[in-house]
Order: C-alpha cells, then structure tokens, then sequence
C-alpha cells in the first residue's frame, strides 16, 4: 500500500494508489482513491480521484494492476465472456390497446386461483436455456427498486451446487403495496415464478419472503401451494414461507438471508455476493416477487406479445401504487413509457399538488412543471427522481416539501441497521437539520452541510439504504432550491394543514 497524507488545520486528505489484495475479497479497491474524513471522523472516497487517473501516468498504472489482482473484477470478467451477444431486435409494434397482464380489472378485490392461473396458460413447463434467454428478449429486469437485469443474475446461478431460490415479498416502505397486493390477489403467479426460477437454476428449496404481520398475503400464498401440492406441480421442490420481522431494512436482500438463517435482520458485506455464497452457504437466486410474476406473465406471453407494451427500452408494464402521501393509495398496472402526468390525471390527483414524490422513500421529488415526463428509469434519472419501488405519491397543499423529505430522512434513520456510523449517525443528523430549516433554526452553514452529506454518503453503507436518502435529499436540494432557499433561517413559508 501506498500512503501519502497531507494536513492542514482542518483538512485531512490521504491518497492510496494501489492495495494489495489476499484474493479472497477482503480489499475491494481497485483504483486510486482519494480520501478525506466525514463530520465523523470516517474516511470517503472523493471525486478527486477521476482527476488523478487521469492526469498521473504512473498512479494510472498502479490501479490497472491493482484491478487485475481484484476478485471483485475477476466477477465481472467471468460474466463479460459468459455473457452471449446482445439480441438486436426491431422496436415492437406497440399495441393499440394495453391489456392489463396484472391488475386483471374481472379480478376486482378478490383472489385469482391456481385453476384460473393453470387455464390461462400458467404453470407451463420451460427448459432452463428456454427460459434464460425468454428473459433475455423480454428485457426483464428486476422490480425491487434496483432494476438490475435479472438475465445476469441468473447466468452467475447456473449450474451452482445445491442453489436456493428466495422470493422477496418484504414490502415496508410507506407508499408502496404493490408486492402484497400481488401475493394477495395474484398467489398462482408469484408462485408459478417461484417454480420457474428454481426449475431453471435447479434449486430443491425455494422460501418466499413475506412481511409478518401480513396474513392475507401469507394465507393466499399458502393456499396457493397447497394447491400446486396437489396437483403435482411442486414435484421436488420445497417451498416455505418464512415471515419477515418489521424493519424497513429487513427487506434488503441479504438482511433476509440473515432472518432466514435465523438471524438479525442485519445487511451483509458484499463480496460474497449472494449468487456464491447466499443462505445457509448456499448459492442464492434473491427475487422481488413481482419480477417472479413478470416472469411467469412472459412465459405465457412470448417475447414479442410481452414487449408490445412497454417501450424498446423498458419493455411490458409495472405495478405501481399510486395516492396521496400518506395515503389512501391505489394499486395499478401501467405500461412503461406512460406519461406521470396523465397517470395523476387519470387519479384525480393533479389539482392543488405541491409536489411528487416519483419511485417511493428512495426516489425523487419532482416540481408541479416537471411532470410531463414518461414512467422509464432513464427519463425520471434525468428529472432527479427514480421508478424505484414504482410508489407515486402526491405533496398536496399544505404539506412542505422540506418537511416531507426531513420526514423520509428522519424514517431511513430509525430504520438503520446500525451497522455504518455515517448511515446511522448521519441519517438523523441530515433530518435534524432540514427539521431546522423548516423552524427557522438552520442557516446557510446547515444548508452547506447538509450538500455536504451527498457526497459522503453514498456508496458508503453496507447497503444501499443511505444512497437512497441522498437521491431523495438531492432531488429537495435541485428541484427545489428556491424553496429550501426562503427556508433557510427564516423556517416554513407553508402555511401548515
Ligand atoms: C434498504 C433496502 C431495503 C430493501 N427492501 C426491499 C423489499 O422490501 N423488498 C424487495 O423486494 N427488495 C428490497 N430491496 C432490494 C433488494 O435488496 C434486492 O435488490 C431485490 O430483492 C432483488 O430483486 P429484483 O432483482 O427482482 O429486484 C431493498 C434494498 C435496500 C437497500
Ligand atoms: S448502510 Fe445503514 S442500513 Fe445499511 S447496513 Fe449500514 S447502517 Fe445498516
């Protein structure tokens, strides 16, 4: 290692050009960084590092080889060459009328069945290479908030010993229903999803995640699988249900693997990531539930029917949740590439609004004006919001903004797994100070410490919970800077409803 440390009285900055690793993945840097200490005396990483690579010839060798010794890169290297071509297809026709492949409107507040699932073409047998590259041409991608390419995800599993296949059916985040409303109404689907991935990746054991204290979404799942039992379908292959306790955090991948086991619902250090070494040591294929039902949706569809909603990008259609902040919500189906205007519209929800919330806890605020702006990843990236966990919230009268995202903060802190001092420190102390703004006790310095927090935040935690509250918090500070801007030692101009 390489340590050059500069001081001053009130900076400290230190620089690695390269680490040594063991090659078991304990070191997982693997390019020149430059470091400075948080208000907690905690390194982070700086942007400066960018400018570094760059413009030093010897530093930029340094990382090459410390790359090429990394484990972490090794990964990604293995998936490069694993990964086939990518299928150029023609942009889909989109259909002229979206027909509803979810929110089924006959179904209305009751239950689908396996019998009605099994005669509208689910539970379709499909070989491992079939369904692999069936998620290839759909495009599907993961709807647990992340939207990782759920094709990847499956390559690192295939032909893993004595893999797992866990359903994440935890849903804790205020403002977003659709997991439960799916295990609640649409059982056979989640299940037929289930069955699919651990057929495809081989598993015996497949456990399905659900919030504790949601008993229809248990009672209809365990239904569900009875039934399958007695029809043969589960030939094989166990699947139980395993409750998940009430932390918001409980629902991150690897914390359920750790309630599986037993154990605090507790974020783990990745690498190990859990397609090597996941529950109960065993490689572990973790799902949101709706993605498993979007699967099972495009096993019946075909390819090119299941992309005809959607748009070439971001193909088919999501649940979202849709209300008020604060509630009542509604749960529905929409295609991708849907105007969020006319999604409020369609809701009644555009009179009097201050402001939306676009993707849920971890998303973005947007402003009144910014709404014209179509339900993709990459449009709502670009108006500093995120699809996220598809929850679309209106700020009406009365409700700050400032308040709201303070609230949010405030929320993401007690719900840290006190694992990572700036995510469980840092979180409150970020609440504290908009609580300020919105009192009149923070000024300009709050204000410039608070942008302080969004570099050194994320890509920090153990999890991901913390870059979710800078995302928030930076879509208060961009979209809104005139508002936060009255704020600022001065409180609320709102008046209070
Ligand atoms: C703090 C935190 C909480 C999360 N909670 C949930 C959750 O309740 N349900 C869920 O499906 N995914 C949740 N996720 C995402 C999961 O970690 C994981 O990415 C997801 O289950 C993978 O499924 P997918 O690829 O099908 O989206 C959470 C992530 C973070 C960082
Ligand atoms: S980042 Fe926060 S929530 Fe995530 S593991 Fe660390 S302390 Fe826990």
């Amino acid at each position: 290692m390489d340590r050059r440390v500069a001081a001053n009285n009130d900076l400290v900055q230190f620089r690695i050009d390269a680490t040594r690793c063991d090659g078991q993945g304990v070191c997982v840097l693997i390019a020149p960084e430059i470091f400075e200490l948080d208000r907690y005396d905690l390194a982070y990483v700086t942007k400066a590092a960018d400018a570094l690579v760059r413009s030093d010839e010897d530093v930029r060798s340094r990382g090459f080889e410390a790359d090429a010794m990394c484990p972490r890169d090794a990964i990604f290297e293995m998936l490069a060459s694993a990964r086939p071509a990518p299928v150029e297809r023609p942009e889909a026709e989109p259909a002229d009328v979206f027909v509803p492949r979810f929110v089924l409107p006959e179904l209305g507040e009751g239950t689908e069945s396996l019998d009605d699932w099994r005669t509208a073409g689910g539970f379709k047998p499909q070989e491992p290479m079939e369904l692999l590259q069936l998620i290839e041409q759909s495009g599907l991608t993961g709807h647990g908030g992340a939207g990782f390419p759920t094709a990847e995800k499956w390559k690192r599993m295939m032909g893993a010993d004595q893999p797992v296949v866990v359903a994440n059916g935890s849903e804790r985040e205020p403002g977003t229903h659709k997991d439960r409303w799916l295990m609640t109404h649409r059982p056979a689907l989640v299940l037929d999803g289930v069955v699919l991935a651990a057929r495809a990746v081989g598993a015996a054991l497949a456990i399905i995640g659900i919030d504790d204290e949601s008993e229809e979404s248990k009672s209809a799942v365990s239904a569900a699988i009875d039934d399958a039992t007695a029809q043969g379908l589960l030939d094989g292959l166990e699947i139980r249900l395993q409750g998940v306790p009430n932390r918001y955090v409980a629902g991150e991948e690897t914390a359920l693997l750790n309630v599986i086991e037993g154990n605090a619902p507790i974020p783990r250090l990745r690498p190990p990531f859990p397609s090597d070494v996941g529950v109960f040591g065993r490689a572990t294929l973790v799902q949101n539930v709706e993605t498993l039902a979007q699967l099972a949706v495009a096993t019946v569809l075909g390819p090119d029917s299941y992309r005809s909603a959607g748009t070439h990008d971001v193909p088919g259609s999501g649940v979202f949740t849709v209300g008020p902040f604060g509630g009542p919500y509604t749960v529905v189906e929409k295609e991708f590439g849907h105007s969020l205007k006319d999604l409020l519209a369609e809701h009644h929800l555009l009179d009097g609004l201050q402001a939306v919330l676009v993707g849920g806890y971890a998303g973005g605020l947007l402003q009144p004006d910014a709404l014209d702006v179509p339900l993709t990843p990459a449009a709502l990236r670009g108006a500093n919001a995120s699809l996220g966990t598809k929850s679309i919230q209106v700020i009406g009268a009365g409700q700050c903004p400032v308040r709201v995202i303070a609230d949010i903060v405030g929320y993401f802190g007690e719900q840290s797994a006190d694992q990572c001092p700036m995510c469980s420190q840092g979180l409150p102390d970020m609440a504290g100070i908009m609580r300020g703004l919105e009192d009149g006790t923070a000024g300009q310095s709050e204000l410039d410490e608070l942008a302080v927090f969004m570099d050194t935040l994320p890509n920090r935690g153990v999890c991901r919970l913390p870059d979710g509250a800078a995302r928030v918090t930076v879509s208060l500070l961009t979209n809104f800077a005139e508002l936060v801007a009255a704020h600022v030692g001065a409180g609320c101009p709102t008046p209070q409803s």
